[in-house]
């Protein structure tokens, strides 16, 4: 965090480095919490309402905390054509949450992609850092489990 604080120390004060804070903030915390919006305001002069305007205007901005699990489903064309929408809909009918959803239990998160960059293993997800390819409902569900068993582990 004392880097991404640097960094955000740098670009203070000067409002056309408000995205790219926000961008970093996000990087480092997942998402844009309140307390977030209050000090991007504060370090930038600006209405705390000025700045939830634009993390509401871009959608690669996130309001909720992500589950400790994100699960990234590829929609890219590639992925598409080999069913991406299938494995999106097992996952969502699995964990019982849509794309854009968080697990009550705060493990699982859902979100739709665009190319992974392996599009010769779609259908492809990712959770965290670990691409997973020529996913089938089996596979699916065998990787899920994986993560369910194993919720206390980082
Ligand atoms: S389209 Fe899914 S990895 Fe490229």
């Amino acid at each position: 965090m004392e880097s991404t604080l640097q960094k955000l120390d740098e670009l203070k004060g000067d409002r056309s480095n408000v995205i790219k804070a926000l961008q970093l903030i996000q990087v480092h915390e997942g998402f844009i919490s309140d307390t977030s919006i209050r000090e991007v305001a504060e370090a930038f002069s600006m209405p705390a309402v000025e700045v939830e305007g634009i993390v509401s205007f871009y959608a690669q901005f996130k309001r909720n905390q992500p589950g400790k699990y994100m699960i990234s489903v590829c929609d890219g064309t590639a992925c598409h054509i080999k069913g991406s929408p299938q494995v999106l809909h097992w996952i969502s009918d699995e964990l019982g949450i849509g794309d854009e959803e968080t697990s009550d239990d705060g493990l699982f998160s859902i979100e739709r992609v665009a190319c992974l960059g392996c599009c010769s293993l779609a259908p492809v997800m990712k959770i965290n850092d670990e691409i997973y390819g020529q996913l089938n409902r089996k596979k699916t569900m065998k990787i899920l489990k994986q993560y369910q068993k194993e919720p206390a582990n980082d």
